[in-house]
């Protein structure tokens, strides 16, 4: 598998002949949110959940698209730093600007495993990589179980936990309830990381504007996981005392912008950070 393959979009769904474990009864949240990346793997329930998004929060394809270009920024940042492994968990389906093809402009053997709960992302990005297996691993886990995904066998093939690795959690958290205990999850993940390592959060807050976000966020009321939104003191806590690199958790376009930042940078309700484990 070749870089261009890497960042091909991949083919659209043909619901005919897609494996039975894809379900398309209720919105998964990768496919919405390819749905308002402009991608073609989606299908009606996605996009009529993904259009209720839309309907209450008007710039929510943008925050789509700066929730992306913060993944490629702060996995820039990161392989800038000298790291060439990357754990991205709740990877999303493959397209454009996809970690390995960022991390590989700057190291072109840079390994990445990617993790996800979705088997459609597993079947697309299976498809896309097959052939480039010293490079890549997809893994289909639940990132609530941190053993199911640190100690699989493909993961601990392909990375090499006595190195530094990146472990990417971006727009995954939100979609992990408040009844699941989410500073221990991250704290496994942290815990099981070399000095040098560092973690990647972004993560769906309200804004300051909470009746709105409440009414974007029935969007997923009947998706496979539900949106649920946490505070900056809550996300700065999840890094523990991996040290923030600056300017530390803010809105995603005030992190390390590297063009003109938008004027309306405040209804951009994600924010985020990259951390290193000293
Ligand atoms: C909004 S997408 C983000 C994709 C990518 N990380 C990005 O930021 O461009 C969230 C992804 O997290 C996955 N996801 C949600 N809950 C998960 C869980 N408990 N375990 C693993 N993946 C999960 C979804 O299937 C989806 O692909």
């Amino acid at each position: 598998m070749t870089e261009e393959h890497l960042g091909q979009e991949p083919a659209p769904l043909h619901p005919g002949w897609l494996p039975p474990e894809i379900d398309q009864t209720k919105p998964h949240p990768a496919r919405m949110y390819d749905y308002m990346l402009g991608g073609k793997n989606h299908f009606e329930v996605d996009r009529e959940a993904a259009e209720v998004v839309i309907k209450a929060a008007p710039t929510a394809r943008a925050m789509v698209r700066e929730n992306r270009a913060f993944l490629g920024r702060a996995v820039r940042h990161l392989a800038e730093a000298g790291i060439t492994q990357f754990l991205d968990i709740g990877t999303g389906l493959p397209g454009e600007g996809n970690t390995g093809e960022v991390a590989r402009a700057i190291h072109p053997e840079a390994r990445v495993a990617y993790v996800d709960y979705d088997p459609i992302v597993a079947v697309h990005s299976r498809a896309l990589l097959a052939g480039d297996e010293s490079r890549t691993a997809v893994v289909l886990a639940d990132v609530r179980e941190p053993k199911s995904i640190l100690d699989h066998p493909q993961v601990r093939d392909l990375l090499d936990f006595d190195q530094p690795i990146a472990v990417l959690m971006v727009a995954l958290l939100h979609f992990v309830a408040h009844d699941e205990d989410v500073p221990a999850i991250v704290a496994a993940f942290r815990e099981a990381l070399a000095p040098g390592s560092a973690l990647v959060i972004s993560h769906g807050t309200d804004g300051g504007h909470p009746e709105v976000s409440a009414a974007a966020r029935k969007g997923w009321d009947k998706a496979k996981s539900q949106v649920v939104v946490r505070d900056r003191a809550e996300i700065i806590a999840m890094f523990g005392d991996f040290e923030l690199v600056e300017p530390g958790v803010v809105q995603l376009p005030q992190w390390r912008p590297d063009g003109p930042v938008r004027e309306d940078w405040e209804t951009i309700w994600l924010d985020g950070g990259v951390a290193f484990k000293r």
